[in-house]
This record gives structure tokens, C-alpha cells and sequence, in this order.
């Protein structure tokens, strides 16, 4: 039976906690003057990207790399998809190959659901499909918040989360709200009624536990963590908001409002940001701010999601990465 990791929803507890602490056992190898590890070795990894990435697509390839697997990235621009191929035949070109791991992001919701239905042998990756799931990238939160709250001898759980803007374009929101729900933290959706309609949550998610803000600062207050979306303009066709700068006057979270409303939070933000729309620069390069944790984080979490997909081996803590 092959494995996929297509989204987060119906992942359970443990599940999550199996790809974190194994992605924690990663963490390390980048921190090698040598990074790299045989793990994987024999392995094949594809890349196959039809919407533009840097730092999902980069780290699957170093993630892939670090552990021995051969790696390549299929640059759709230049692949048979102009010349009109199909996506169930560039899946199955694909897999003729024998690839382990077909590591894939799409326009399309549910995307790479279909080609892994159509796979027989290999594991498909969901690298964010339409504005449906980022499985990947909630992981990588996860973890970048797992290690901060550590310092604070804390967990992940029993924590106020509040995701600001493109809530109802944002497959990053939508991966981590089913997250941080199985976590059962309280979360809030906070943004202009357009992109955050009142009965999203229920709509989304199929619960009244989430709250819903069109006030910025309402929603913010006493939150432990603030996750900042990018507008996501390439799946908006009508206009949400009358213009950006009328946006940002509202919801461009600042560090005067966060001192205010909640002193003690930190700040994600998946990328790529729009500085003085949806975060000032003040905010993204600030003490608050575990951005750049984010982007480091999400090696080691695609090192162990790859690991737990294509290894032939044993359990985490029976492998020598060394
Ligand atoms: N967060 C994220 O998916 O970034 P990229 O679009 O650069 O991969």
C-alpha cells in the first residue's frame, strides 16, 4: 500500500506529532558543516510544480538532496504540459519512471488527490493545491512554533491563534486551522467580511468553535500567535476590496497594534509577504517575528516527510541519520 500526504485534515494527534518530532530529529543534519545523510539513498524524488514557488519547491529539492535521494524538478514551462498533455498523462509519464515520491503543487483543488488516485506505485506530496490544503507548510508552523514554545516551557497546545486577511483564498490557513483544531487550540479568523464571510468557519471546517472578527483589533486580543496571509490575488476573480491601501489601512498588522492589543505574541507568516499591506517590515523583521524560523523549518519537515513516505526502513529513532 503506498502512502500520501495529501492534506491535514483527518490527520489525527498523532499523526502530527509522528512528521514533528521526526522532522525535529532532522533539524540537525542542516546544522552539519557536511549535510547530508544516506538515508534515502536509491531513492528518487520529482518535483513537479505547476504554479510558481520559492521556497516550497527549493526546500523539497534540498530536503530531498540532504538525504541522498536523486532529486529533479520538472519545469513545467518547459514540459509537454504547453504542448497539451494532461495531467493524469504527465502523472503516469511521471511514475513510468519509477520515482518514489512525486512531490506536486497545482491551481487545481484537489489536484494531487487525483493523480495519486491514478498512481499506482508511487507516493504523491501535496505542495499546496489551489486554496485548498499546504500540508507541508502547516507542518513547518507547527514546528517553528513547537520549538519557540519550548523556550517558553510550553507546548503547542492550549494556545490563542488568530489567522489575519485572505482567510477564503488561503490553502496555508485552511491546512493549519485543521492543525490547530486536532490541537484543540482556540482559533480566530480575522479579516474584511468579503474574505472572511461569518459563516466560513462552519462552512470550511463544519464547526461553531471557531471565531470570526472583521475588527482587527477585537480579533488580535491576547493571541498567542498571529499568522499573516498574504492577499492572494491569482485566486481572486472579483475584487474582495475596494484597493490594497484601503486594506492595509485596516489590516496591516503593525507593531503599535500588537503592543497594544497583544504584547506577548509571535508572528508567522508563510510567504512570500507583501510588506506595508498585510505586515509592516517593522513587524516581519522584528523580535516577534519566526519567519525566517518558518522558511528553515520547512527543510527539516520535508525531510521527514519524504523519510516517512519513501523509506524502506525501520522507525525514526531506528535509523542512523549519521
Ligand atoms: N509558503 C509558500 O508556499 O511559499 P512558496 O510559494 O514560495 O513556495
Amino acid at each position: 500500500m503506498v502512502d500520501h500526504l495529501l492534506g491535514i485534515q483527518g490527520l489525527s494527534k498523532s499523526d502530527l506529532y509522528r512528521y514533528l518530532d521526526t522532522a525535529h530529529s532532522f533539524v540537525e543534519v542542516s546544522e552539519r558543516d557536511i549535510k547530508k545523510v544516506p538515508t534515502l539513498r536509491g531513492k528518487t524524488i520529482v518535483n513537479v510544480f505547476f504554479e510558481p514557488s520559492t521556497r516550497t519547491l527549493s526546500s523539497f529539492d534540498i530536503a530531498g538532496k540532504r538525504l541522498s535521494a536523486d532529486t529533479i524538478n520538472v519545469s513545467i514551462g518547459a514540459s509537454s504540459v504547453k504542448k497539451g498533455e494532461t495531467l493524469i498523462d504527465t502523472v503516469r509519464t511521471l511514475e513510468s519512471m519509477n520515482p518514489d515520491v512525486i512531490v506536486m503543487r497545482h491551481s487545481e483543488s484537489g489536484a494531487p488527490h487525483f493523480a495519486a488516485k491514478h498512481l499506482a506505485r508511487t507516493s504523491v506530496v501535496n505542495a499546496g493545491d489551489g486554496a485548498h490544503e499546504h500540508p507541508t507548510q502547516a507542518l513547518l508552523d507547527l514546528l517553528t512554533l513547537k520549538q519557540y514554545f519550548a523556550t517558553k516551557k510550553r507546548g503547542i497546545e492550549g494556545l490563542k491563534i488568530g489567522f489575519v486577511g485572505d482567510v477564503r483564498h488561503s490553502r496555508v490557513a485552511r491546512s493549519s486551522v485543521w492543525a490547530h483544531l486536532t490541537l484543540g487550540n482556540e482559533v480566530r479568523l480575522i479579516g474584511p467580511k468579503t474574505l472572511v464571510p461569518e459563516d466560513f468557519a462552519r462552512g470550511a471546517f463544519g464547526t461553531d468553535t471557531i471565531k470570526v472578527y472583521s475588527d482587527l483589533a477585537e480579533g488580535l486580543k491576547d493571541l498567542d500567535v498571529v499568522v499573516s496571509l498574504r492577499m492572494q490575488l491569482e485566486r481572486q476573480e472579483e475584487h474582495f476590496v475596494p484597493n490594497l491601501d484601503e486594506y492595509s489601512k485596516e489590516y496591516c498588522i503593525s507593531e503599535r497594534i500588537l503592543a497594544r492589543q497583544a504584547p506577548g505574541c509571535v508572528v508567522l507568516h508563510p510567504g512570500p509577504m507583501n510588506r506595508g499591506t498585510e505586515i509592516s517590515g517593522e513587524v516581519a523583521d522584528g523580535p516577534r517575528s519566526l519567519i525566517r524560523n518558518q522558511v528553515t523549518n520547512g527543510v527539516a519537515v520535508r525531510m521527514a516527510v519524504l523519510y516517512l513516505l519513501a523509506r524502506t526502513v525501520g522507525a525514526p529513532e531506528e535509523v542512523s541519520h549519521g
